[in-house]
């Protein structure tokens, strides 16, 4: 299904952004009486976390988790888990049961993957679907910890992989696989700047585009993707 397509403003990103989310976190409370979410890292969070701290979710029934992690510690300013932290989880008091951190500064990445297995089928079930998966884009078409070429791309064998040698610093990382986060009852693609806009453009015109963006719209069963003026300027 082609996704919803908004080119607008950042404030009116951030509406429909927050709008969306928390619809979906309604829907979601119905159909299984549970929300789960999967957050990025990067000017996705910058922007996005204040305006979703802005909203009342219900965080006895709220699971956050991240569609990807760099290897450091939570502590560090490159963290996503604390990004997320900082400018939402923390303001607005998260229950710590709501939080499953990826254990991305594990120095064993193939455990730390499985363990984030287990904890995504302890909370969600056997085949589990995420209600909303949040994505960033990179300047290379990138989302998640899933880059250009790389073999990762085409491993659907587990829900969650390590990856060792990321061209975007820092090299290694944690990421949700394609099938993990297509899966999503709803991907959410946020991209602003200029830099996005020739990898945009070619993930909502190129049908045989083979870049992660283009692959997850492709894969998703309902996609939203929000553009400011500069990343949309080429559609
Ligand atoms: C990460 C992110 C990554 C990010 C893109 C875009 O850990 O680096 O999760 O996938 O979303 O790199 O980053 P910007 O939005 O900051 O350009």
């Amino acid at each position: 299904m082609r996704p919803n397509l908004v080119v607008a403003p950042l404030t009116s990103l951030l509406d429909r952004l927050v709008a969306d989310v928390f619809a979906e976190s309604g829907h979601a409370q119905d159909r299984r009486g549970i929300f789960a979410i999967a957050l990025p890292g990067g000017s996705v969070g910058v922007h996005g976390f204040p305006a979703l701290a802005a909203v009342r979710f219900d965080w006895l029934t709220t699971h956050v988790f991240w569609v990807d992690e760099r290897a450091v510690p939570s502590s560090s300013p490159e963290s996503n888990f604390g990004l997320a932290q900082k400018l939402w989880l923390g303001p607005r008091r998260a229950s710590a049961t709501s939080i499953h951190r990826m254990p991305a500064d594990d120095p064993d990445l193939d455990r730390a993957a499985r363990a984030y297995d287990s904890e995504m089928t302890s909370v969600l079930g056997d085949a589990p679907r995420l209600d909303v998966a949040l994505l960033g884009v990179g300047p290379d078409g990138h989302v998640a910890s899933l880059f250009p070429g790389h073999a990762a791309l085409s491993d659907d064998r587990q829900l969650v992989l390590p990856i060792e040698d990321a061209p975007k610093p820092p090299p290694r990382r944690l990421t949700l696989t394609l099938s993990a986060i297509a899966a999503a009852e709803r991907v959410v693609v946020m991209a602003l700047g200029k830099e996005k806009a020739a990898v945009m453009q070619e993930a909502l015109e190129q049908d045989d585009s083979s870049l992660p963006v283009s692959l997850v719209l492709r894969r998703a069963s309902r996609a939203l993707v929000l553009l400011d003026e500069a990343a949309g300027a080429r559609l």
